[in-house]
């Protein structure tokens, strides 16, 4: 099948590079030529392990453009994967998706073959139907579910495993309210061999909001649990080994520590938060869910503080991504860590083996080192991103607190502050 993907941020790029390999055509749309040009040679726009590898092994299937009428007049399947970023109040910013949608609604009005644009970019319930296919009709003179199919189909990739999960992931969503655009994304799907639930647009709108909440939710739980422990001298960790023993609960996502970050959990719970409130919802979990996540960090600098005052004196930050495998630094938990540092007037010495290019962008005035040991010579040490690299350091005679277990320091440290453990 020939394929358009508009957008090549992360959605967009790893999207495009596995459904190449699986055999089909993709044209990538996006704004920068550069970035364009970067995956035509074959290359990454963005750092996730194994993409480089996709994109070169099948580039003789990509074509790159800015043009997304010209994208649309080539395929029959049109991928919309643009960002959809926060307000100041929480909700989702759609002018991204405003703008494809209008280019896309144009050149629908003279293609003679039937069109299918499907919404992979995380969208409010409601969006497609109120918001996108009113565009669509208006630019194109015709009707959706007649005269073009249109589909809801989240993703479920985790930054860092997203090959991984688009090609093993627990279930394909398939949102539509006609059953030729469902048949086709089923088609599309099928050599996956995973399940896939077809459902309508709105409930598959939900699904992805309701599926990213819930594991924040799981999250901030296991923290505030975890909070209560390091208090009572028990370790989270083992409490939530055996709580997630019992299948109705699954051991994944317990990991306490310092919350969560990312493009996705903070900016899906808040859009989903004002979304309750401005139908008069009061959202009673989720406001919890963001209060316990966003005090995380407040108990690690308290922790520190317990064995001494960083005033003028020096601090070492291990991990400025959100998350391992990631130069991704959008609400890393490392952000507030590092602002208390400095307000509390400590000079701080960070290492991240990928992120520190992004995190200089916002702090220049940062010591940044080129190794993790150099780190380890500060007067103490927190860990912010389990990075692999950093549980073969020495920690002896060292004085850590550990935001995200890592077992050798656990072990070694001289003092040694879990968050929750
Ligand atoms: C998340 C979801 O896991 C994906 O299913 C979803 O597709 C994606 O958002 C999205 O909406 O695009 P991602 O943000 O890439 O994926 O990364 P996660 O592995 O979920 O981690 C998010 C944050 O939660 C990280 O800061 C991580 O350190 C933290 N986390 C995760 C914990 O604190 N504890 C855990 O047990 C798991």
């Amino acid at each position: 099948m020939k394929i358009c993907i508009i957008g090549t941020g992360y959605i967009g790029s790893v999207t495009g590079a596995c459904f190449a390999e699986m055999g089909h055509h993709i044209i990538f749309v996006g704004r920068s030529r550069k970035k364009l040009d970067i995956i035509k040679s074959g290359k990454s726009p963005i750092f996730e392990p194994g993409l480089d590898e996709l994109l070169l092994k099948n580039r003789e299937k990509l074509e790159t453009t800015t043009d997304i009428a010209e994208a649309v007049k080539k395929t029959n399947l049109t991928f919309i994967c643009v960002g959809t970023p926060s307000r100041e109040d929480g909700s989702s910013d759609l002018s991204q998706i405003e703008e494809v949608s209008h280019s896309i609604g144009k050149p629908l009005r003279s293609d003679k073959t039937h069109h299918t644009i499907v919404t992979k970019s995380t969208v409010l319930p409601g969006t497609i139907e109120e918001f996108i296919i009113p565009i669509l009709e208006k630019e194109s003179g015709k009707k959706a579910f007649v005269d073009f199919g249109i589909a809801s189909n989240p993703e479920f990739l985790k930054e860092g495993t997203a090959i991984e999960d688009f090609f093993h992931t627990d279930r394909v969503v398939i949102g539509t309210n006609d059953t030729r655009t469902k048949e086709i994304l089923e088609e599309l799907y099928k050599p996956l061999n995973v399940p896939i639930f077809s459902t309508t647009l709105r409930t598959s709108e939900m699904i992805k909001f309701a599926s990213n909440a819930f594991l924040a939710t799981k999250i901030s739980f296991a923290n505030e649990i975890g909070n209560l422990c390091k208090e009572l001298g028990i370790d989270s960790y083992s409490v939530f080994e055996g709580v997630g023993l019992d299948t109705r609960i699954n051991p994944k996502f317990f990991r306490t520590g310092i919350g969560f970050g990312g493009s996705c959990f903070p900016k899906d719970v808040c859009a989903l938060i004002a979304h309750a409130k401005s139908k008069g919802i009061t959202p009673r979990v989720l406001n919890s869910v963001m209060a316990i996540n966003e005090d995380q960090p407040r108990r690690m600098i308290a922790l520190l503080k317990r064995h001494l005052n960083p005033k003028g004196r020096t601090i070492g930050v291990l991990g400025l991504a959100f998350k391992p495998d990631t130069d991704d630094i959008r609400e890393s938990r490392a952000i507030p860590i590092i602002k208390m540092l400095i307000k509390a007037g400590a000079r701080v010495k960070v290492y991240d083996p990928v992120a520190m290019d992004n995190f200089r962008q916002q702090f220049p005035d940062l010591d940044y080192t080129t190794s993790a040991a150099e780190v380890l010579t500060s007067d103490a040490v927190l860990i912010v991103t389990e990075w692999k690299e950093f549980e073969s350091l020495d920690y002896h005679g060292k004085l850590v607190v550990d935001g995200r277990r890592i077992e050798k320091a656990r072990k070694e440290a001289r003092v040694y502050e879990g968050v929750c453990w």
